[in-house]
């Protein structure tokens, strides 16, 4: 049996949704929406010069998080952020949503500019699988916590 020319578009029309649920929820997993939320805290919190930005200025809820410059993530959750040289001034502080990114394993602020007299956070100890933290030229001034000191040994 023959099927009209139309049958035929819409059985193709139907396998390319498949494929293209596949590809997107089977081989990537979305940003689970809370990890997404923290991320869009930390940003609104952070103070840095949007036309010097080229990662973190893009950042916005129309996208999956795990597709915006900068994150890396392993099954929805996030395990890096690389914020090197986004011209951050600011706004990271103890109760910085950061420090709510349990899943962290590597994160770079090289190259930013937080002001000289602020001390670098202390809360890194709360992200217990933080193995790489990339401060290069970040001009941050104070004690080194005894939390950062620990990464070298935890892998
Ligand atoms: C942001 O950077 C641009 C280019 O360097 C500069 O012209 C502008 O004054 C900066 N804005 C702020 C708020 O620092
Ligand atoms: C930082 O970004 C600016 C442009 O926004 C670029 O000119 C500069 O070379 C970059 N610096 C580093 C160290 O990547
Ligand atoms: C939102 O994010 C997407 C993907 O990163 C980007 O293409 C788009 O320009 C962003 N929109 C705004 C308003 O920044
Ligand atoms: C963000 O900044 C506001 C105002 O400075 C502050 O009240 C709030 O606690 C901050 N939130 C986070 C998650 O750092
Ligand atoms: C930390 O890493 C270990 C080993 O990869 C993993 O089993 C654990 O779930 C991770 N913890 C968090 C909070 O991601
Ligand atoms: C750095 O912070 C100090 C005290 O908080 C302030 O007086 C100074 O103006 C800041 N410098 C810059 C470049 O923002
Ligand atoms: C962060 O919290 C620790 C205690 O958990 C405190 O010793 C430190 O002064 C705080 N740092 C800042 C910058 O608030
Ligand atoms: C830290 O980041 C800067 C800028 O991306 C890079 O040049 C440098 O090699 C990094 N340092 C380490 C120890 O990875």
């Amino acid at each position: 049996m023959r099927l009209p020319v139309f049958s035929w578009l819409f059985l193709m029309a139907i396998y390319a949704l498949f494929l293209m649920t596949i590809s997107v929820f089977g081989v990537s997993s979305p940003c689970f929406r809370n990890e997404q939320s923290l991320l869009l805290q930390l940003k609104n919190n952070l103070t840095f010069n949007s036309t010097m930005s080229t990662k973190l200025v893009k950042w916005n809820q129309s996208a999956d998080c795990c597709s915006w410059q900068g994150v890396t993530c392993n099954e929805g959750r996030v395990i890096g952020l690389d914020l090197t040289n986004e011209s951050i001034s600011g706004g990271l502080d103890n109760s910085s949503s950061l420090f709510s990114l349990q899943h962290l394993e590597s994160l770079s602020l090289a190259y930013n500019d937080f002001n000289l007299s602020h001390e670098i956070p202390l809360e890194f100890d709360k992200l217990v699988n933080l193995s790489y933290l990339n401060l290069s030229n970040a001009l941050f001034v104070g004690q080194i916590p005894i939390a950062i000191s620990r990464l070298t040994s935890s892998r």
